[in-house]
């Protein structure tokens, strides 16, 4: 069944197409990977999804309804979340308090926001830092934060813009694991943003390919990458990263 429809999609900034008609769709309990040169649109087309934007023109359809141009807390009351590239927790709260003001946010009541939240930081196996202020956490742990706060509404889907980039090998592992897992035990459907290309053939069913705005190609992760326009569209960029 198909949960997300992203329908002619465009949006443009001063004259700038940043996105440019795009068009796709997600089926229920799949995941779905974005690549594309910086500057491609990926990040503004998770805004326009999730509602931060509004498309200028183009319909965003979750589980059959329209919320074209709802404000992204309405977004996520229908059922969908993002992290955000650059995260923004509350500095002075710690682990715990943050996760809880995004469940309170996601329509979780005061009174079990606090169990919810240390649930949802087990999950994302942030239990030692719980009680840590945020501004004190390193990369990984404020990654995995981002998740947490992400994960508080208990979406149906996920977009993820970029939670595997600054970390260290090392941490990517165990971080797309904990993707997988969520998809696998509790069939949560994943849009994610990603340069890191171990991490895109190994988490997606389908990879959709951003260049100057518009959708240059989609189809499976290895076909995909095997597409001379994809491999044409990436020269110039830095050398994609294949450790995972
Ligand atoms: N708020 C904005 N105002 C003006 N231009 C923007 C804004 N957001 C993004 N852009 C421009 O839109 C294009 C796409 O940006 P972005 O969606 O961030 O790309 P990506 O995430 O693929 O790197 C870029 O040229 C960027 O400079
Ligand atoms: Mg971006």
């Amino acid at each position: 069944m198909t949960l997300l429809t992203v329908h002619g999609v465009s949006k443009s900034f001063r004259g700038l197409r940043a996105v440019d008609d795009v068009s796709f769709e997600v089926a229920e309990g799949s995941v779905l990977g974005i690549i594309g040169p910086n500057g491609a649109g990926k990040t503004t087309l998770f805004n326009l999804v999730a509602g931060a934007l509004t498309p200028d023109s183009g319909t965003v359809h979750l589980g059959g309804r329209d919320i074209t141009g709802l404000p992204p807390h309405r977004v996520a009351a229908a059922g969908m979340s993002r992290t955000f590239q650059l995260m923004k927790p509350f500095a002075s709260m710690s682990v715990l308090e943050n996760v809880s003001v995004a469940v309170m946010a996601g329509g979780g009541s005061r009174r079990t926001a606090r169990t919810a939240a240390a649930e949802v930081i087990e999950r994302v196996a942030l239990g030692r830092w719980r009680d840590s202020r945020t501004d004190g956490l390193p990369t990984a742990a404020l990654k995995r934060l981002e998740l947490a706060r992400a994960l508080a509404g208990r979406p149906r889907v996920l977009l993820l813009d970029e939670v595997l980039a600054g970390l260290v090998p090392a941490e990517r592992a165990p971080a797309m694991d904990l993707l997988e897992d969520l998809r696998a035990n509790e069939g949560t459907t994943l849009v994610f943003v990603e340069h890191i290309m171990a991490a895109v053939m190994r988490l997606s069913d389908s990879v959709l390919v951003l260049d100057l705005g518009r959708v240059l190609t989609t189809g499976r992760p290895a076909d995909v990458v095997r597409d001379p326009r994809v491999i044409e569209a990436y020269l110039g960029e830095e050398p994609v990263d294949a450790e995972a």
